[in-house]
This record gives structure tokens, C-alpha cells and sequence, in this order.
């Protein structure tokens, strides 16, 4: 079966965590501060604070920025809603764009997002959103921009990292991610009182309390740290190995009919954290167990779109109200991507498309 993601472990990520666990200090200390230190110069923000899970890192961006009314896109994973929830805010989902599945610009507008303070952008499937327009949109509105970079750790947006774009940006080391810990997270923000605020929400001094909140240990350990260390230093190389991945699935798949591969834009580099394809004349159900037959996994994305989660269907949104949200849920389906992919795995998941649209 060729999976749909699988993390690359080399020796050098073993060796790295086997140091720790002989050092004794297995908790969180030097190599974790090491870790943020070294990922927020990479992304480009002064402060980067390591948790252990993105849906904490995001939960902690909104719930000690205190926002209250988010608007968040209908095509993402459901951590995002969740975190938004249980940080107490009142989530505003919003339709997105058929070509990329991200945040539609055009949808800030409106009742719709009346009384938001804030937005939080995805970059879905690692295809930076058109931040020039949700930017001044923001800035127009007062409204905070949370960068949810956990799909695209290591793409950049005209010349910027994904990551740096925020008021307050998070991200995820989860195990099929571009940069792994096994589980993980990091939020980052230029501000200095930001920073000292996560510190103690993430638990370093459980004595301190933030103004209605009592720390929680939410804390990323020292060995999963040094993995993501070693894991950074190979990023780029894991970038450029998925994205010839994309470019031989666009170059394959370019003339096959039933299958349609989302848009790129220009003046971005996509991290192809998923390769994402909108699949018509058959169901989606269909394909995807016709190719399980032929031995492939296929991703089903993200479906329901977050609208239609019990959630939000529990405070009255049905369906007919976000379309293309609900095309792409539709239609969307993911192929296998990941770095140690090989060409012949490539042709045998393009072959099996190929037959099973036939
Ligand atoms: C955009 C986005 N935000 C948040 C999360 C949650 O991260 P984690 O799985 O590390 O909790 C994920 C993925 O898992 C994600 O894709």
C-alpha cells in the first residue's frame, strides 16, 4: 500500500534524541530553548514558544490575546474550530476559494463577520492564502491576523515565510507534517509581553497566573525538541523533495479528465504539505476505494467543512450556505505525498488514477 504521508527518520534524528534520553534530563530545558531559538530565526519573529501540540498552540494564541469573535475558513481540519471553542471565542466560518481551498478575501466582508477581532489564515495544504488582502483587511478593521502556519512550515509568501505573517502565527509538529516532533506545536510573535504571557499559560511557573487562567502543562519535551532541531536543518531539502513529488503528479496527471489538480499561484512557494486534486464524474467514495483496491491511499480532506461540524450545525448552520466550501468537501480528495516518495510510486498512483477514471 503506498501511504498518504510518512515521516523521514534518518539516524540523525535518532542519534539526536538517544543523546538526550542518555543526559538524564528528559523534560523541558536547554534543547527546547535551543529549538525555539533556532526556529524563530528561521521563520523571521523575535519570540517562538514550543508546546506539544498545535491545537494548543492555537488554542493558547487566541485564549491569551483574549479574542472573542474569530473568523476562521470552512475548509481546514477541525483542531483549528476546536481550539477556537474551547479557547472560549465565538468562531465565524467563512466561505473560501475554489482554486487553492484557502480563505476567500472577498468573504471579509459583510454581516456576516460583523463584530469579529480577528481572523485566522491557514494556508491550506501548504498554498499560502493572498495575505496582501486579508493584511489590509485587517488592518482596516483593527482585527488580529492569527498566521496558522501548520500546514505550511517552510513555504513562503512573496519572499516572506509562512510563519512570519501574523500578528501571532502557531504551527504544528504533528507526525505528517513538513517538520515532525511526533506531536508538538510553537507559537511565535514579536511581542515581548506576548511572550512572557505563553510562558506562563504553557506552564513554566505553575505559582504565576494570567488574569482568568490557571497555567496548564502544555510543555514540548527536550528529546522531541532535538528531533525538531535535526528535522530543521534538513526542511528545505524536504520541500524541494515534495514539490518534484507535485510536479511530476501536475506533470502526469495534466491531461487526464475526472481529475483536476488545485491552481498555484505565482510569487509563492508551496510546501505541498498535501497534494490536493477536486475529482468529478465519479464520487469521491468511489475513487477513493478503487484506489485502495489498487493498493493506494487516498486522503478524503477535509470533509465535512467546518460549517456542517456538530459544532456549528448545533448553533444552526446548514448546509447551502458556504458552496464552495462544500464543492471542495465534495470533490476534494488527497494523493500521496511525502519525501522518500519515488518516482515508481509516483507512476503507480498516476497509473491507478488513470484506470480507475477510465
Ligand atoms: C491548520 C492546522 N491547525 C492546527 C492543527 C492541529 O495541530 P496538532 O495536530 O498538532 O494538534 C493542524 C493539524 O493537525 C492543522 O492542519
Amino acid at each position: 500500500m503506498i501511504p498518504l504521508a510518512k515521516p523521514t527518520i534518518t539516524d540523525d534524528d535518532t542519534r539526536a534524541v538517544r543523546v538526550v534520553l542518555e543526559s538524564g534530563n528528559i523534560a523541558t530545558g536547554s534543547v527546547v530553548k535551543e529549538f525555539e531559538g533556532r526556529f524563530s530565526e528561521y521563520i523571521g519573529k523575535k519570540h517562538a514558544i514550543a508546546v506539544n501540540s498545535g491545537t494548543i498552540a492555537l488554542y493558547l494564541a487566541v485564549r491569551v490575546l483574549g479574542l472573542h469573535r474569530v473568523i476562521l475558513p470552512a475548509i481546514t481540519c477541525p483542531e483549528v474550530l476546536n481550539a477556537v471553542v474551547h479557547a472560549g471565542a465565538e468562531p465565524v466560518i467563512v466561505d473560501v476559494e475554489e482554486s487553492t481551498h484557502n480563505l476567500d478575501p472577498d468573504q471579509l466582508r459583510g454581516d456576516r463577520v460583523r463584530g469579529a477581532d480577528a481572523v485566522i489564515i491557514t494556508h491550506c495544504y501548504g498554498h499560502p492564502a493572498r495575505m496582501d488582502e486579508i493584511r489590509d483587511t485587517c488592518r482596516e478593521e483593527g482585527w488580529t491576523l492569527v498566521e496558522d502556519f501548520a500546514q505550511s512550515t517552510g513555504a513562503v509568501y512573496r519572499g516572506k515565510r509562512c510563519g512570519s505573517l501574523g500578528t501571532i502565527s502557531v504551527t504544528s509538529f504533528y507526525a505528517t507534517k513538513s517538520l515532525t516532533t511526533g506531536h508538538g506545536g510553537m507559537i511565535l510573535t514579536d511581542s515581548d509581553e506576548t511572550e512572557r504571557l505563553l510562558r506562563i499559560a504553557r506552564g513554566d511557573d505553575a505559582y504565576q497566573y494570567l488574569e482568568n487562567f490557571a497555567p496548564l502543562n502544555l510543555k514540548m519535551t527536550d528529546f522531541q525538541a532535538a528531533m525538531g532541531i535535526r528535522q530543521l536543518g534538513r526542511l528545505e531539502e524536504f520541500v524541494e523533495r515534495r514539490s518534484r513529488v507535485a510536479s511530476m503528479y501536475r506533470d502526469r496527471l495534466k491531461d487526464v479528465e475526472g481529475i483536476t489538480l488545485l491552481q498555484e499561484r505565482d510569487g509563492v512557494r508551496n510546501c505541498y504539505y498535501k497534494v490536493v486534486a477536486m475529482v468529478s464524474g465519479t464520487s469521491k467514495e468511489t475513487f477513493i476505494s478503487r484506489m485502495r483496491e489498487r493498493g493506494v491511499h487516498i486522503g478524503i480532506g477535509y470533509d465535512p467543512p467546518l460549517h456542517l461540524t456538530r459544532i456549528m450545525t448545533s448553533r444552526g448552520r446548514t448546509a447551502g450556505h458556504l458552496p464552495v466550501a462544500e464543492r471542495c468537501a465534495a470533490e476534494g480528495v488527497s494523493l500521496p505525498v511525502f519525501p522518500s516518495m519515488s518516482r515508481e510510486d509516483v507512476d503507480r498512483v498516476c497509473g491507478a488514477v488513470r484506470e480507475v477514471l477510465r
